[in-house]
């Protein structure tokens, strides 16, 4: 930005020509024109990753707008309600039998990258036993590399362990699917007893491939992003004492409203205000994702420049999150900057805007809000490492790990 231009810049991704759009007016124009003046856009790497067959498939175009309805319809609030309970359970059982222990100390970020991923197998298709996750966890960390490689397929490259790794992954979710269409007619209550309700336009359900590209889909784009702003919170907590003792004290009266072992409700997450203040300003601070690609399907005119048709765009949170005009003292953690009418249009983008505005929002929003609330009212923390950092690259992770002293109240 300091070299070029403040509103756009020229670089290379994975071997393309990428204008890199920073700020407000960027973000503006990539999320008002979806459709218009461009088109998502994946690396080759990537799409090749989660969608093997992507090229072959003619049909595959149609199926991403048949994805994109069913995962606004699947994740929206009123659908993600019964979830909640389900949610609480999971993160009551996890802080107190999976390494989290009063007068210890632990390394948070696996731990919580756990329990993000364990949450997703179950609301997503009811796997809970740790063998079958353990089949789906282990080839996902390499497949996940791969998807942002240079895409060279031999065996020692990341791409080619990528290609291997998904695989796997894509046989293990393909024998869910399989086995779960064998049942019918099972009580389940998770995205994937909805997904093979579902019917095409000619009254067909849909394939095992598709459902299982979707899945593959949704994963990649749920966990790191959710379990990195899950980690960012608990980091900016441990950081700020003043923080957290606001945010106990909100989570305090939301406890003692209710009955012992009465899980949360979806209007106790909606008394969570301050606590999800902080979750917001630590996503500004820290934002989960380095943002998405698009292609230009015209030539654009933007801030006195040309993108012609056809060049790659990418916008990205990082540029106005930072931005002293739009965040007065830009580093500093100022949860307050969300009360009020909180942050001009386009400004705060950790989900995105538009059309395509990240559909899992308001899960990540709930899977943060119910770890906050149990781990909060289990224990006080505090840095092992005083100086750590976040670090940002796929997703943003601490540079240590998050070692935290654990007290109990
Ligand atoms: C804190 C956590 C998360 C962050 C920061 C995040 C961020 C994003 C961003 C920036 C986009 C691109 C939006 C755009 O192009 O304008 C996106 C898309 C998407 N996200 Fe999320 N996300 C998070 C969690 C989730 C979760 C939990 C799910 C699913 C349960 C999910 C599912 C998706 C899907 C499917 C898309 C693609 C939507 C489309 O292209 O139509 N995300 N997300």
């Amino acid at each position: 930005m300091e070299k070029y231009s403040t509103d756009v810049f020229l670089t290379s991704v994975l071997g393309e020509k990428v204008a890199v759009l920073c700020g407000a007016q960027g973000n503006k124009m990539i999320f008002t024109n979806d459709g218009k003046l461009v088109t998502p856009w994946l690396p080759l790497s990537l799409r090749k990753i989660i969608i093997p067959d992507f090229d072959l498939d003619s049909s595959y175009i149609e199926g991403v707008s048949l994805f994109h309805n069913i995962q606004y319809d699947l994740l929206k609030p009123e659908a993600l309600r019964q979830y909640i309970p389900v949610m609480d359970a999971m993160a009551r059982a996890h802080l107190r039998d999976d390494g989290w222990k009063p007068h210890s100390t632990v390394k948070a970020q696996p731990l919580i990258n756990k329990y993000i991923f364990e949450l997703a197998c179950r609301l997503f298709f009811n796997v809970t036993d740790p063998e079958s996750m353990q089949r789906i966890s282990r080839p996902f960390a390499p497949m996940r590399n791969g998807m942002m490689s240079l895409p060279i397929d031999l065996p020692w490259t990341a791409y080619g362990r990528g290609i291997k790794a998904g695989k796997k992954v894509r046989e293990e979710m393909a024998k869910i699917v399989e086995a779960r269409r064998e049942e019918r007619g099972g009580e389940e209550t998770d995205l994937l007893s909805k997904m093979l309700e579902l019917k095409d336009e000619e009254g067909k359900c849909l394939s095992v491939n598709k459902i299982v590209s979707f899945f593959v889909g949704l994963m990649v784009a749920s966990y790191d992003t959710t379990a990195s702003a899950a980690t960012s919170v608990v980091f900016f907590l441990a950081e700020y004492p003043h923080v957290y003792e606001k945010v106990l004290k909100e989570q305090k009266t939301i406890a003692k409203s209710k009955a012992p072992g009465e899980k949360l409700t979806w209007e106790d997450i909606e008394k969570m205000k301050y606590s999800w203040n902080v979750a917001r300003e630590a996503i500004r601070l820290v934002p989960a994702t380095p943002g998405t690609f698009q292609e230009a399907m015209a030539d654009i005119s933007f801030a006195g420049f040309t993108i012609p048709k056809g060049m790659k765009t990418l916008w990205t949170p990082h540029s106005s999150h930072h931005n002293p005009e739009y965040f007065p003292d830009p580093k500093k953690f100022d949860p307050s900057r969300f009360e009020g009418s909180g942050p001009a249009p386009y400004t705060f983008v950790p989900f995105g805007g538009g059309p395509r505005i990240c559909p899992g929002r308001t899960y990540a929003k709930l899977a943060m809000l119910v770890l906050v609330h149990n781990l909060v009212t289990m224990f006080r923390i505090e840095k092992v490492i005083p100086h750590e950092k976040m670090i940002s690259g796929f997703a943003a992770t601490p540079s240590h790990g998050l070692h935290l002293h654990l007290y109990p109240h």
